[in-house]
């Protein structure tokens, strides 16, 4: 630190003022300085030292009070910022618990979406009556495309055929007659029971939801607690078909449950002697997956028991339905019920399904598989109608012939054996599915898990069905491979050449 010298206060020399800077001090002798005027100047610099000292203490003490004094305002600020806010959510709650009040309680309502979008409500002594719950006929009918004819004693809703000779004159309309307070309904000219009678609220007809779900094709109607989701339904095949259907249990005798394959024709079920089997050794197929707990199905124990051919020279009874249906967990999900194989068809499928994933295919789903022959019926009559419908100028004769080159006709339809299923990624089956890269996949994995494509390209004249591309058929991967290997169909595997 720079000296500054200061003369003290009161000199030693005992004057009262300072001698004048650059005043000559009369008794001062430059040689030889009193001793007294030394002693004075240390003392003085001792003291100076000390007072610094003193002053540089007190200037610390200073600062570390101040810095007390600061934190402990800061601390008395956070206190109170904390309290006022405690304070703030202190009378929210009290002003929100005691401002609150329960809102008056909703009546019971029942939804009803259309499409998943649109929806109306019925309060629930609307919705329901006698324990059945009941839609708005009038308004399902202007949503869907029905039209409403007659009055308030009883209503027609027709589904339009855009044919002017219709509306009773060619017959191929469909119509259902509701009748107010009455259970008495007409379906496509034949009397129905509904569960409850029509009511009419306002101008509007309500009816039993189950009318939908027992008479109609092409709607889908789901409950879920408070809500009714009613939907159209595109298959692939009913694509756009928006039917009246009697009920099937009355239309068809019921179905026997434990009807055994017996009615298939047995002698289609040996295969061709002039195709080489498989090794053992070309059986062993490695996956991406671990299907070990599928292997028994894939390849089952019985090589012969799935090999069953069935097409226009080897028919099934109408009564023929397999024992061990299966749901297909694979189902596409957009409403359609949920397909249905033979138990070992289904489970190889699930394995096929699991190891199509891991090689990247996930947007691939069941469309079809089980069909009854009452369905396959209807199916092939609907195509054949929609071929009258295209050209009016073809007999019924010609219209069945050009159906059956793509829909089987009834009792020759493999879909009744519970061994095939159609699958693809596409809106509609459609051959554009041969273009996609998960089709090639199946052509070249479809036999590890027991699957053939069952009307291949090239083969027309032999399946006498056109190519689908997404029609897949279990036989167990003995017979696949044989298959896949040789380029064959099924005809020509199970029919031996010259035979
Ligand atoms: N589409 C196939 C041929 C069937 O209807 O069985
Ligand atoms: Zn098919």
């Amino acid at each position: 630190m720079q000296y500054n010298p200061q003369p003290p206060r009161r000199p030693p020399n005992g004057h009262r003022r300072p001698m004048a800077q650059g005043a000559p001090n009369p008794r001062a002798n430059p040689q030889n300085p009193p001793r007294v005027r030394r002693d004075a100047s240390q003392d003085y610099a001792r003291r100076k030292a000390a007072y610094e000292r003193q002053m540089a203490e007190k200037r610390r003490r200073e600062a570390r009070r101040k810095r007390k004094v600061q934190i402990f305002w800061g601390r008395v600020l956070v206190f109170f910022v904390i309290l006022l806010l405690l304070a703030v959510v202190a009378c929210v709650g009290f002003a929100l618990y005691f401002n609150h009040s329960d809102p008056p309680p909703e009546p019971t309502t029942i939804r009803y979406t259309f499409n998943g979008d649109d929806s109306i409500s019925l309060a629930e002594d609307k919705a329901y009556l006698g324990g059945v719950l009941y839609v708005d006929f009038s308004d399902l009918a202007s949503r869907f495309g029905l039209v409403a004819v007659g009055g308030a004693d009883e209503m027609r809703f027709v589904i339009p055929t855009g044919d002017e000779t219709d509306s009773r004159g060619s017959g191929s309309e469909e119509d259902v007659i509701f009748r107010r307070d009455s259970d008495l309904s007409t379906v496509n000219g034949q009397d129905v029971r509904l569960s409850g009678p029509a009511v009419l609220h306002g101008e509007h007809y309500l009816v039993p939801a189950d009318f939908i779900t027992e008479y109609m094709d092409g709607i889908a109607l789901t409950r879920e607690g408070n809500t009714v989701s009613i939907a159209r339904t595109y298959t692939d095949e009913i694509p756009d078909a928006l039917a009246f259907t009697l009920k099937r249990a009355a239309a068809v005798d019921p179905l026997p449950e434990d009807t055994e394959l017996g009615d298939i024709d047995p002698g289609a079920i040996i295969p061709s002697t002039s195709v080489p089997g498989p090794s053992e050794e070309d059986l062993v197929v490695t996956f991406l997956t671990d299907l070990s707990a599928y292997e028994e199905y894939m390849n089952p124990a019985d090589r012969n028991a799935y090999l069953i051919l069935v097409n226009n020279d080897n028919t099934v009874d109408e009564t023929h339905k397999p024992t061990d249906l299966t749901d297909l967990a694979d189902t596409r999900k957009d409403g359609r019920n949920v397909q249905q194989m033979r138990l070992y068809a289904a489970k190889a499928l699930e394995a096929l399904y699991i190891e199509m994933r891991a090689a990247g295919y996930k947007d691939v789903s069941v469309t079809s598989a089980y069909r009854s022959y009452a369905y396959q019926t209807s199916l092939f009559n609907m195509y054949t109608a929609n071929e009258m419908k295209k050209d009016p100028s073809l007999t019924l004769a010609q219209a069945q012939a050009i159906t059956a080159t793509y829909s089987a006709r009834p009792g020759t339809s493999e879909h009744q054996t519970g061994l095939c299923c159609d699958m693809h990624n596409l809106g509609a089956a459609d051959v554009a599915f041969a273009k996609k890269e998960a089709y090639t996949w199946l052509t070249e994995n479809a036999w590890k898990f027991g699957f053939i494509l069952r009307f291949p390209q090239g083969k027309e004249d032999i399946t006498g069905i056109s190519f689908e591309p997404w029609h897949y058929r279990y036989v167990g991967r003995y017979h696949a491979k044989a298959i896949h290997d040789a380029g064959l169909c099924l005809e020509e595997y199970l029919t031996p050449a010259g035979n």
